[in-house]
C-alpha cells in the first residue's frame, strides 16, 4: 500500500486557528488524510495523531519552506489543496503604505499562487484532483477601510477564474467566498496597524477609525462559527463534481445580491453610512 494508505489526502494551509483548524477534523471524518500546515508547527501539536494526519511547517511567503513541504508530501496520494492561509488589514487606503499593500499581496495572492503551482505536479498524479481557493465575499465587492484586503481577494478570484479556464477539466478549481466567520481574523486585523493611529491623528480618518473600533467591539461575536464554514468547504472538497463557487453565509449571499441589484450610488451610500463615512 502507498504511504498514507489508500485514502485521498488534502494539504491545508493556515491550520493554526480559524477555518483551517476547523477543516482538519472534518476532512479526517470524511475519510481524507490531512497534511495540516502552519507557519509555527508547534501550533498543531494538539491535533490528535493518526495515520491520516501529517503536520508540517509552511509559511506561504517562504520559498524554502514551500520546497520542504512539497518534498515532505512526495510519497502521499495528494488529491486536494486548500489555500486557506491569509490575513486582513484595516485602515483607510490613503494611509496605506506601499509596504503594507505588498505584504498583503505577498501572503494572500503571491503565496496562494506559489502553493498552487508548487503542488500541482503532485495533484496531477491523482485522479480528479481539486484545488480550493479561499477568497471572501470581499473578492466580489469592496468595503471601506479594507482596501488592501479587498484588492487581494479580488485578485484571488481572478487567479482562480483564470486558472480554471487554462487548466480545463483536468483539475477542479473551487472558489470559496465566505462572509463573516468568527475566527482570529478580526483580532488579527489591527495587528498590522503599526503606527496607523498616529498617522491618522488630525486627519479625517481619526474619527472614522475610532468609530470602526467601537463598532467592531460591539459586533465581536458576529459571523458564523468556523466549523459551519469548514463543513461547506469539505462538502466541495469531497464532491464527485466539485462546484466552481461556494458562497458561504447569509451576509455574503445578500451583500452580493444587493450590490448587483442596487444602483451604484445607493450601494455606496449604504456602505458609507454603515462605516460612518458620510
Ligand atoms: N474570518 C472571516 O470573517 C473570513 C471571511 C472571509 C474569508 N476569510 C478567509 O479565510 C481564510 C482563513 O482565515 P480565518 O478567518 O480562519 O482567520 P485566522 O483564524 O486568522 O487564520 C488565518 C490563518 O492563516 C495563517 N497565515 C497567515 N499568514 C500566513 C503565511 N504567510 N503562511 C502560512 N499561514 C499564514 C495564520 O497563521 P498564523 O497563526 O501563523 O498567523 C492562520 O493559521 C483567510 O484566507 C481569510 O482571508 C475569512
Amino acid at each position: 500500500m502507498a504511504a498514507g494508505g489508500a485514502r485521498p489526502w488534502v494539504l491545508i494551509t493556515g491550520c493554526s486557528t480559524g477555518i483551517g483548524r476547523a477543516l482538519v477534523p472534518l476532512c479526517r471524518e470524511a475519510g481524507w488524510g490531512v497534511v495540516a500546515t502552519a507557519r509555527r508547527v508547534e501550533t498543531l501539536a494538539d491535533l490528535p495523531p493518526g495515520e491520516d494526519l501529517r503536520v508540517l511547517a509552511l509559511d506561504v511567503t517562504d520559498a524554502a519552506s514551500m520546497a520542504g513541504a512539497v518534498a515532505a508530501c512526495a510519497d502521499l496520494p495528494l488529491r486536494g489543496v486548500v489555500n486557506n492561509a491569509g490575513y486582513g488589514q484595516t485602515g483607510p487606503l490613503e494611509l496605506a503604505r506601499s509596504e503594507d499593500l505588498r505584504a498583503q499581496f505577498e501572503t494572500n495572492v503571491v503565496g496562494l499562487h506559489a502553493v498552487t503551482t508548487a503542488f500541482l505536479p503532485l495533484l496531477r498524479r491523482q485522479p480528479a484532483p481539486r484545488i480550493i481557493q479561499v477568497a471572501s465575499m470581499l473578492g466580489r465587492l469592496s468595503i471601506p477601510l479594507a482596501g488592501p484586503y479587498n484588492a487581494s481577494k479580488h485578485a484571488v478570484v481572478a487567479l482562480a477564474e483564470t486558472l480554471r479556464l487554462e487548466i480545463g477539466e483536468e483539475v477542479a478549481v473551487v472558489l470559496v467566498e465566505p462572509g463573516a466567520v468568527r475566527t482570529e481574523f478580526q483580532e488579527n486585523l489591527t495587528r498590522a496597524w503599526g503606527d496607523l493611529p498616529e498617522r491618522a491623528r488630525g486627519t479625517r480618518y481619526e474619527a472614522v477609525l475610532a468609530r470602526y473600533l467601537a463598532a467592531r467591539a460591539r459586533g465581536r461575536s458576529q459571523g458564523i462559527p468556523p466549523e459551519a464554514c469548514a463543513r461547506r468547504i469539505v462538502k466541495a472538497l469531497v464532491a464527485n463534481r466539485p462546484p466552481r463557487r461556494v458562497v458561504i453565509g447569509r451576509d455574503a449571499f445578500w451583500a452580493g445580491k444587493a450590490k448587483a441589484l442596487l444602483p451604484a450610488a445607493w450601494w455606496e451610500g449604504l456602505l458609507r453610512r454603515v462605516f460612518g463615512l458620510r
